[in-house]
Order: structure tokens, then sequence, then C-alpha cells
């Protein structure tokens, strides 16, 4: 018989408000998919082929794409895929601490190149009492003062990272706690290139299973409440936006490592799903202006983006002669340097969104940091 994959999808349809639930069937032979509507018992969609959609895409908890819209995989629909596909991945929490932020573009990289996936993301800044809870097991510690001081003197980004034994591997790129340590028996390792020394170790990792849960639950909190707030400044700011395709091609490290090399500082960031009501209003000035309105706005909502406060003088002038002219083709040939001509594949897919006009810096930024992640 014919490999097959079934998984449980969901998919919120924003016209009729409602939540729709889907058989996904993904057949690996010709990389074709196929979907029944489960309440109304009947196809949706027709088997057919599907580029887009990846093997090592399909495990519950990941969302993926299918012709415009964005399915979240919330369980296996039968053993065989629950067993062939299920087994290994996790989750786990990734924290950079403050004395790495600025490393966060080539700590990212390390992330993707370890065949991990960012599913969620969020720069913060700690209260003292945020970090003591955070690190309440450490409580009675020699080191708990010191450590409290250190994770709270400066921004952290936390991370919900995802993937094959996602713990351990992470741990594994983190190397030995004592960053001194690192540097003899680790030396790729990432305490070894960005720590300093035994308590500035440049990140964390959950060290199990329920660890990871009780940390992502702190920083991503599933049902009540917020979580630690953003560090969004609004003043002084750009605002950037990693588009969905970007994210998806792993080119998240290598675009943040740009932009903190050209000067620019990343003083807020966090991961939106953005849907498409959001995304319409978000590019409203658009809108009969520009011929890929329609297409910017389906690829804004087409997955996970990440949205950045930019700093630095004139910013918005500044970023946006770094990112460059919006058709990547041309931006190759005339300003080969910028962020689109190194990361974009074409004019909708143009790899960062960034404020046009000076006077709405603040006002992008605010859509994403005050309204979205309100
Ligand atoms: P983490 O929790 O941050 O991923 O690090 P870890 O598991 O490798 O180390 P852990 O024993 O959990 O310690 C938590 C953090 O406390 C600081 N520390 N300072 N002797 C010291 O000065 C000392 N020992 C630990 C480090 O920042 C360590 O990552
Ligand atoms: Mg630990």
């Amino acid at each position: 018989m014919e490999e097959r994959f079934a998984f449980l999808a969901e998919w919120y349809d924003p016209t009729a408000a409602l939540l729709r639930r889907y058989q996904l069937l993904f057949y690996p032979k010709d990389s074709s998919v196929e979907m029944f509507d489960m309440k109304n018992q009947r196809t949706f969609l027709r088997r057919t082929r599907y580029e887009g959609l990846l093997q090592d895409d399909l495990f519950v908890g990941s969302r993926v794409n299918i012709f415009s819209r964005q399915l979240n995989l919330v369980g296996y629909g039968d053993q065989y895929t629950a067993s062939k596909l299920g087994s290994k991945k996790e989750r786990t929490l990734a924290m950079i601490k403050p004395d790495a932020v600025t490393k966060m573009g080539e700590i990212t990289q390390m992330i993707y190149d370890a065949n991990l996936i960012i599913t969620k993301a969020k720069m913060t800044k700690l209260s003292w009492k945020q970090a003591a809870d955070f690190y309440s097991e450490h409580q009675s510690k020699s080191f708990f003062n010191n450590l409290i001081q250190f994770v709270t003197s400066g921004p952290v980004v936390a991370m919900e990272v995802m993937g094959d034994e996602a713990v351990s591997t992470w741990r594994k790129i983190l190397g030995p706690t004592d960053s001194g340590l690192a540097r003899k028996d680790a030396r790729q390792s990432l305490r070894a290139q960005f720590g300093t020394d035994g308590t500035k170790n440049a990140a964390h990792g959950s060290d199990s299973l329920a660890s990871a849960a009780r940390e992502l639950e702190f920083f991503f909190p599933s049902t009540t409440g917020h979580g630690p707030s953003n560090t969004a400044t609004y003043t002084d700011c750009t605002c950037c936006i990693i588009k969905p395709h970007a994210i998806s091609e792993g080119l998240t490290g290598g675009i943040l490592a740009s932009i903190t090399a050209a000067g620019f500082e990343i003083s807020a960031l966090q991961m939106f799903s953005v849907d498409r009501a959001n995304a319409e209003e978000f590019f409203e000035v658009y809108k009969g202006v520009v011929d890929e309105y329609s297409s910017m706005v389906s690829e804004l909502c087409s997955g996970p983006c990440m949205a950045l406060e930019i700093r630095g003088t004139e910013a918005p002038r500044t970023f946006r002669e770094y990112c460059g002219p919006a058709d990547p083709e041309i931006a190759r040939h005339l300003r080969p340097s910028t962020l689109r001509a190194q990361f974009g594949r074409n004019k909708v897919q143009n790899a960062v969104h960034c404020t046009d006009l000076p006077e709405d810096g603040i006002l992008e930024v605010q859509y994403f940091f005050k309204i979205l992640d309100g």
C-alpha cells in the first residue's frame, strides 16, 4: 500500500469566525495532499500535488500552509503516523541571556543548523521577582543572587524551540555551564563562543521535558495572563517584519545577524501569527496603490512572522535604505549588500517589510507590540 500520513488539522475561518476541523492526508511519494471536512463528512480538497509541503514540516504542534490556509496540526490521525513521525519531536525553552542578546542572529543560526525550528519568540526584560520565580529551583544556591542580578541586567530573548529531541539537542549546542570549561571541552559550543564565565554564559536551556513545559508556560502562557512584557520603546524607531517565507526558509538568523552587523539596535522582537483581517489592516495604505497588495497580505498571514523594533539615528530612513529596493532582482543589481538583495526571492517574498514613511515608524511598531500583543 502507498505510504500515507494522517493528521487532525484545525483552521480558523475568519469569515465565519469558526474553527474548522479537517483530516489532512499527506502522500510522500508524490507530495500530494487531501483534506476531509470532519463536521460535514465530505471531501474538502481532492488529492492534489502540493510542492510547498515537506515531510519534515509535518508533526503535531506545527503550523503548515496549504493553498494559503494556515492549518494547525493538533493530532495524529492514525497509529502509523504517530509512531513514524511523532516519536521524537519535543519543545524546549531557549533563552538568550543579556550578555549574548547582540549575538541573537548567530545563535538563531545555530538553532536552525541543528535542524531545530523556532516556533515562538519574545524579547523581554525580567523583573527581579520574575527572574527569581523562573529560577526558583536555584533559590538556596550560593550563586542565586548573582544569577538573578545578571539575568535582570538587560533584555533576554525567550524562544520556543522545536524538533527531534529538542531538549537534549539544545543543551548540547549550549555546552558546559561554565563558559571557561566550554572553551576547553566543547570549543564549537554556544557558551564557548559567546559566554564569559560560570554565571554569564550566554543562554539557557530547559534540562528536562517537565522543566520545558513549566518554563514555556512562564514565557508563553497558554491560558491565563500574558507572560512578561515586550521591550518596545516607541521612540526613534522603525518597524521591520521578517516575512513568513523567510522564517520557513531558515533565513531568520542570517537576517538578524546582518541587521546587527550593520549597526542597528534591535530593541524589541516578537513572533506573531497574523490573521488575514490584521494583515489587511496593517497593509491598508498599500491598497489600490501597489499591484501586489493582496499577495502581500497573503504572504504576511501564510505563517509566523517576526516583528522587530529597530532603533538608530534616523532609523526609518537609514533602515529603509538598508532593506533596499522592494524588488530583490533590482536590489541584487543596484544594492547588492542590502537585506532584500541577500535574502529576498521576489517582490512579494522579499524577506522583510520595513516602514516606508518616517512618521509611520512608531505607528507600525505600535500595531504589532501594542495592538497584536495586547
Ligand atoms: P541554565 O539553567 O541557565 O540552562 O544552565 P545550566 O542548567 O547549565 O546550569 P544550572 O546549574 O541550572 O545553573 C543555572 C545558571 O546559574 C548560573 N550559575 N552560576 N557557580 C556559579 O557561579 C554559577 N553556577 C551556575 C549560570 O548562569 C547557570 O546557567
Ligand atoms: Mg539549569
